[in-house]
């Protein structure tokens, strides 16, 4: 009704900052592998059994399409799905479930390798300025599938069969890489992708592929090999722990001088990150699937550059800042993955740092004290990086839009809380909400 204002909340973490993080804290299943696994499940013939599925709402928003297209889907408990997508009815993907993520343009890739059609809204995502797709249509194009983009729907149709092609990525794309390994499993003959991403969860997803029947080689390297098959079955697959996640506690860890021991990682894949983290002066002990993370002597200045795989993380980048924010010096961090990805650097200087921004590079001038503030986390890794200069800061940090945050980060309050973080999640009404019409 006019004049009445719609019934909003506001959810929000707070933060008392000035705590040293300690204790231990287990690591979930990675983001960026399991939203690539739950698309493919389309591929199978018969039920697949999911493990170590992270709680995080992206996982939340892919079941949620699975289930519109027909497909059947359990939780066995909180960290394993079965999910059986014999029955799927269509292979369409509207906007308001594919707004959502990123990772619902992987339906593109599934439903052409198992339907030979496909109609999937343009995705959503955090925003980096531009995220074009062009790699992913060059390779469906390649394979045989003829693109349409109309009114925001991406409509895929294959013309005659399903072929494998020899094809070169112009850039190096995580989602390319995936979305068109996705299809080509199923094409006639050999499929070549060139320049392939080279990201653990490319490798992950291609072991859950092979599991099924599938015939991918080399993934993990820049060339990746695909004899496509005719059939794939269901199969039991556990996802690899999230790197980034495992990342973002080190660099908390180290940020706050606390002692925190990240369990559930593999430390082959936090190399880059490691030994950044070593540069600045904390201590880090690799175990086998374990990695430990000190600090008693004074952040350290560094230069960062991101890159991809098994470069320093574009994902890590944020928090990395935040944490260099209080360093005794200068540091220099480029980013050399997205156009757009200091967005955040408005929202550390409410805090109190001292962040110059140039185009893909930030210098970054330590200052000796942040102090709480009122910031927004404008995206995913921005969120985290939000919290980690919270920790740091002296006195209360208001983090809204923490919706970003839960995209990626699974039961983050209780996970820092365990390890003495001062932290809320606070759900009030928005006075501020547009009134309804
Ligand atoms: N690019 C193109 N054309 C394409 C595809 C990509 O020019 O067709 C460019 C992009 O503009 C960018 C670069 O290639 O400059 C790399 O993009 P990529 O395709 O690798 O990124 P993505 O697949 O869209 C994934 C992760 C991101 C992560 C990037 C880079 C998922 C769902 N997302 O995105 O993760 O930043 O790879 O590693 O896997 C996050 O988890 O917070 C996140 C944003």
């Amino acid at each position: 009704m006019a004049g009445q204002r719609e019934n909003r909340t506001l959810e929000k973490f707070i933060v008392e900052g000035g705590t040293r993080l300690s204790g231990e804290v287990t690591i979930g299943g990675a983001k960026n592998a399991v939203v690539a696994i739950i698309p493919a499940t389309i591929l199978a013939k018969g039920p697949c059994i999911i493990e170590n599925v992270p709680n995080i709402s992206d996982v939340g928003y892919l079941l949620k399409i699975l289930t519109e297209m027909g497909a059947s889907v359990a939780f066995l408990d909180k960290t394993t799905v079965r999910i059986d997508t014999t029955h799927i009815t269509s292979p369409l993907v509207p906007y308001e479930l594919a707004r959502h993520l990123r990772a619902s343009y992987y339906f593109l890739g599934a439903l052409i390798g198992r339907c030979q059609e496909a109609s999937v809204s343009m995705p959503g995502g955090c925003h980096f300025g531009v995220r074009p797709i062009d790699q992913h249509m060059k390779g469906f194009e390649s394979l045989g599938t003829r693109i349409n983009i109309d009114h925001g729907m991406i409509n895929a149709t294959v013309e005659g069969s399903l072929t494998g092609s020899h094809i070169y990525f112009d850039v190096v794309s995580v989602g390319a890489t995936i979305n068109v390994m996705l299809a080509a499993v199923r094409a006639k003959g050999l499929t070549i992708l060139e320049n392939a991403a080279k990201e653990p969860h490319i490798v992950d997803l291609a072991n859950f592929l092979n599991t099924m029947g599938a015939d991918v080689r080399g993934a993990g390297t820049d060339v990746i090999k695909i004899h496509g098959v005719d059939i794939m079955r269901g199969a039991d697959y556990s996802i690899i722990p999230d790197q980034i996640e495992a990342g973002t506690y080190m660099i908390a860890a180290a940020a706050t001088f606390g002692d925190v021991l990240i369990k559930n990682v593999i430390p082959k894949h936090m190399e880059s990150v490691s030994n950044k983290l070593i540069k600045s002066g904390a201590v880090v002990e690799e175990f086998d699937d374990s990695i430990r993370v000190s600090r008693t002597g004074p952040i350290m200045p560094t230069t960062i550059k991101t890159m991809p795989h098994p470069g320093f993380p574009t994902d890590m980048q944020p928090q990395m800042t935040a944490m260099l924010a209080m360093a005794q010096g200068t540091s220099v961090v480029t980013e050399g993955v997205w156009d757009n990805r200091f967005r955040y650097v408005d929202e550390l200087s409410r805090l109190g740092a001292n962040i110059q921004v140039d185009g893909k590079v930030a210098v970054v001038q330590g200052v000796e004290r942040l102090t709480g503030a009122p910031v927004k986390a404008t995206d995913l890794r921005a969120g985290a990086a939000m919290l980690i200069a919270a920790f740091m800061a002296s006195g209360s940090t208001e983090i809204e839009d923490v919706y970003h945050i839960e995209r990626g980060y699974e039961d983050i309050v209780e996970k820092f809380r365990c390890l003495g973080a001062k932290i809320r999640h606070v759900d009030i009404p928005d006075v501020d909400a547009p009134a309804a019409l």
